[in-house]
């Protein structure tokens, strides 16, 4: 094909700030694509210095003449949609064309219902720390077929024949088991009409469409939401996401051959966060997690969750490496970093008195894991106006190379603060 595919994806357990690295890349991209998730995920872009939070729209939608994609791989809740295209109107600011699948499915009412029935049910032990968006409830009526999809609320007969099926299914779970009130037909049945209404300007087929335009020489981006180590099948099961944030994920949720990717950018953070249940070796409730919290404003951008932070893992970095098939590094944040006197980073784990030098989605095993810590140097000046990589402090130059050596990929783009323009270019 003579277009380009290139694929970022978030190399840790999300947050790592894919959207600010999709900006640096927006001018020679003319396709932006999403291809799992949902509204679950938040990319934050500052343009013109305000602030945009989109949860299901993807970042180049503030790009002038681009044309966005849902894949059918998302999770599309319509309500959250309209909103963020209605925002974006209103501010002047919907300057890209969107079109969304119409085989990605619709999270409904009853989805998020339940999703925090469930987290309320497992209680304190075993919650998930799901962001209450629907997101696993949806999935799952995709795998079991009977799912809703967009291209269902254009047909008035097929939609009712579906929403009165799943709303009979879900009424006794939420009645029987939840000991919740039922949900009323007519109500939810002329709500989705509605979103059929607004949503048809929108749908369309994602996997023709890319495919011309890679025929026509366009380059394209697969945009993943939340990041490996939250993938269903390669994260820390069951403390995931219900979808396939992995590179491959692109392909399966966009509707292309993995033979159109040319290039898999992995964006890390200088550190580790996560959100939400589950392991964390590196985790460090103290002094150091706090810095990292405040100083990297560490605080989710869908449900404003505190995040966890600590030191960076290369255990699973490595891993994010080899499931993805990375090509290129964006290493963002570096800046939150300066200041301290040293910096660790996870290079093992100690786990039953031996050692474990290779990641773990077993999230039991990854529990009781501790993490083995090679120390270096750190840097006290402030790397905000570094626009090179020779304009970085010595300790902050050995920390990059020592990423590149440890992974074998070369760190091409370097986030050395917020604003779009703090960012070391490195050939990405
Ligand atoms: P769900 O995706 O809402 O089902 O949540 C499952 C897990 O993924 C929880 O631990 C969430 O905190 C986490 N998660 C979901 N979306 C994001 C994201 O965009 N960034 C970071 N964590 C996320």
């Amino acid at each position: 094909m003579k277009g380009r595919v290139e694929v970022i994806i978030g190399a840790q357990w999300g947050d790592e700030g894919k959207g600010r690295v999709v900006d640096s890349l927006g001018s020679r991209v003319d396709v932006f694509a999403r291809y799992q998730g949902g509204s679950n995920a938040g990319h934050t872009v500052i343009v013109d210095g305000k602030k945009y939070v989109f949860h299901l729209l993807p970042s180049g939608m503030l790009y002038p003449g681009k044309l966005c994609v849902i894949g059918n791989g998302v999770v599309v809740d319509p309500e959250q949609l309209l909103a963020e295209i209605k925002d974006l109107q209103s501010k002047g600011m919907d300057r890209a064309r969107l079109i969304v699948s119409g085989s990605a499915h619709v999270v409904m009412p009853y989805h998020k219902i339940i999703d925090k029935a469930q987290e309320a049910f497992r209680g304190k032990g075993k919650k998930i720390g799901t962001t209450g968006r629907g997101i696993g409830p949806a999935y799952v009526d995709k795998f079991s077929r009977c799912g809703i999809r967009i291209e269902d609320l254009f047909h008035p007969d097929v939609l009712r024949d579906k929403l009165e099926f799943n709303l009979e299914d879900k009424n006794r779970i939420l009645t029987r088991l939840y000991n919740l009130e039922p949900l009323p037909f007519d109500e939810i049945h002329t709500q989705a009409m509605n979103w059929g209404k607004e949503l048809a300007a929108y749908a369309g087929d994602v996997s023709r469409i890319l495919y011309e335009a890679l025929e026509s020489g366009k380059t394209v981006l697969f945009e993943g939401a939340q990041g490996t180590l939250l993938d269903i099948d390669h994260g820390t099961y069951p403390y995931v996401t219900s979808s396939s944030p992995v590179a491959a994920g692109g392909c399966v949720g966009l509707g292309l051959g993995p033979n159109a990717v040319d290039r898999v950018i992995g964006v890390v953070k200088a550190y580790s966060t996560r959100v939400g249940e589950g392991p964390f070796p590196t985790e460090d409730s103290g002094e150091l997690g706090n810095r990292l919290r405040e100083k990297g404003g560490e605080y989710g951008a869908t449900t404003g969750r505190p995040r966890r932070c600590g030191w960076l893992d290369m255990v699973g970095l490595k891993y994010a490496v080899r499931v993805n098939g990375m090509t290129s590094i964006a290493l963002t944040k570096l800046d939150v970093l300066s200041g301290l006197d040293e910096i660790s980073v996870c290079v093992a784990y100690d786990f039953e008195g031996g050692r474990l030098d290779h990641f773990t989605g077993n999230a039991g095993v990854l529990a009781c894991a501790t993490p083995v810590f090679e120390r270096f140097e750190g840097w006290k000046d402030d790397i905000a106006a570094c626009r090179n990589f020779d304009d970085l402090p010595s300790a902050a130059k050995d920390y990059v190379r020592y990423i590149e050596k440890e992974t074998g990929v070369p760190v091409q783009l370097i986030g050395v603060g917020p604003g779009r323009d703090e960012t070391i270019v490195r050939g990405l």
